[in-house]
Parts: C-alpha cells; sequence; structure tokens
C-alpha cells in the first residue's frame, strides 16, 4: 500500500470544491469528502469527483445497527468511492456488517477505516459522559485492536498514534492521520500537530491535509511539498 495525501475537501458547495480542483491540472490528488459537503451536494458529487480522476475518501463516520451500516455501506460501495469509514464504538459486529455490506460482487471493495475516540472526545468528557472509566489511550487501541478483529483496514488517529497502531494491530493496518502542518505554517485549531515529513517518520500510511492546502495562496505547490516531504 503507497502512502499519499488525502486533501480534506473542507468546502460547503459543489462550486468552490470544483473551483478548487480545477487548479490541479497535472497530478489528481486523493480527496477526503465529509458530511457537510456531502448532505448539501449529494452522491452526485463523488460521482462528478470520481470521474474527473480523483481518488475518494468518503468521511461519513457510519454508526448504526449492523444491518443498517450493511446496508448503506453497499450504496456506497456502488459509488466507487476508494476509502471510507465508521465508528468502530457500533461494536465488531457493526463493523463486520460494513465490511460485508462494502464487498462488491467481484470481491473488491474500497478501503475501511475506524474512528476510535474523536479527538473532539476526552478523558473527562469520556468518564462523564460515556461512563468509560478507562484512560483514553487504552480505549483508542482497543478499538483499534477491535476494528483490526473485524477485518478492517486501519483506524485514522492522530500521527502521534500510528506508531502505537502499528504496535498494536501490525505493520499492514493503516493509519490515516490528520494534524498535519508545516514548520513553518500555522497551526490553526489543531492542538497536537507533525509536518508531513514527521508524520512520514513515524510511520503514517496516509496523512489529511485540509488549510495548510486549501488556504494557501498556490494550494498545488503546496500540495506538491506535501507529496515531496511524505512520499518523497
Ligand atoms: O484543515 P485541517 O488540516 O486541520 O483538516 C483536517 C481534516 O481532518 C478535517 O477534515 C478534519 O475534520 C479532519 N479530522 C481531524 N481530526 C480528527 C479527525 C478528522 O482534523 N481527529
Amino acid at each position: 500500500m503507497g502512502k499519499d495525501v488525502i486533501i480534506a475537501c473542507d468546502f460547503d458547495s459543489k462550486q468552490k470544491t470544483l473551483d478548487f480542483l480545477d487548479k490541479f491540472t497535472g497530478r489528481k490528488p486523493f480527496v477526503k469528502i465529509g458530511m457537510e459537503l456531502f448532505y448539501a451536494e449529494g452522491p452526485a458529487i463523488v460521482k462528478e469527483i470520481k470521474a474527473r480522476g480523483h481518488k475518494i475518501f468518503l468521511d461519513l463516520k457510519l454508526h448504526d445497527i449492523p444491518n443498517t451500516v450493511k446496508k448503506s455501506m453497499a450504496v456506497l460501495s456502488r459509488l466507487d468511492v476508494d476509502m471510507t469509514n465508521l465508528h468502530a464504538g457500533g461494536t465488531i459486529r457493526m463493523m463486520q456488517g460494513a465490511i460485508e455490506g462494502l464487498t462488491r460482487p467481484d470481491g473488491t471493495r474500497p478501503l475501511l477505516i475506524a474512528v476510535t475516540q474523536l479527538t473532539s472526545t476526552d478523558e473527562e468528557s469520556m468518564r462523564k459522559d460515556l461512563l468509560i472509566e478507562k484512560p483514553i489511550d487504552e480505549v483508542v487501541m482497543h478499538y483499534a485492536h477491535n476494528a483490526k478483529i473485524a477485518g478492517l483496514d486501519g483506524v485514522v488517529c492522530s500521527p502521534l498514534e500510528a506508531g502505537k497502531v502499528h504496535g498494536v494491530c501490525g505493520e499492514k493496518f493503516l493509519t490515516v492521520t490528520p494534524g498535519v502542518r508545516f514548520a513553518d505554517g500555522d497551526v490553526g485549531d489543531q492542538k497536537r500537530v507533525m509536518t508531513p515529513a514527521e508524520a512520514k517518520k513515524i510511520g503514517s500510511d496516509y496523512i489529511v491535509v485540509g488549510r495548510p492546502i486549501t488556504a494557501a495562496e498556490d494550494p498545488v505547490a503546496a500540495y506538491e511539498r506535501c507529496i515531496a516531504e511524505f512520499v518523497g
């Protein structure tokens, strides 16, 4: 599995997204489409970006009963996305249902990645709101291991956790890591960040980069810099 840079296309409309992607006349980046854009524009936006030659990570974070997730994943698989995700908190059975739904009649399927605990959830809210008493690191690694048992391909995690996830789940288990910033760039609202080069060193398989590329004066140059630092 090759390392790659995924651009988080956190735009609220088709027009803004396509205007942004129009700038990439050479290499077609792997892009992440999130809930905001998908709910605004529907499956058509996925088909359109796919038809332009981009790989797509559809970041919809499914979490429901196994049967509903299985059937919904079958729909996403037919959209021909390359990667999608769900919440590991939905249990191993839900994740197994997702794999079944995603698998096409010819045996192929998009990569399936789990969200363990959202980075917006801290230990205090886990304890108070969710009644989970264990340390957050232990919960994250346990959920990652559950994803592995269910047959998923990897997890979304901080680049700082990527090494540990590989230790627990094996080197082939993918780590998809946001929170990436250039050494000389703005950190913004991200708390724990790494440069693309550091993420590479620590073993991230994919980095998800939003504003350092989307808000750059020259997004194509920023993307190529990410590729140069992370993929080499
Ligand atoms: O603009 P920025 O590089 O911070 O964007 C990072 C992307 O990764 C956003 O789409 C954000 O929602 C997503 N993400 C994240 N932290 C997580 C999970 C996803 O920043 N823990």
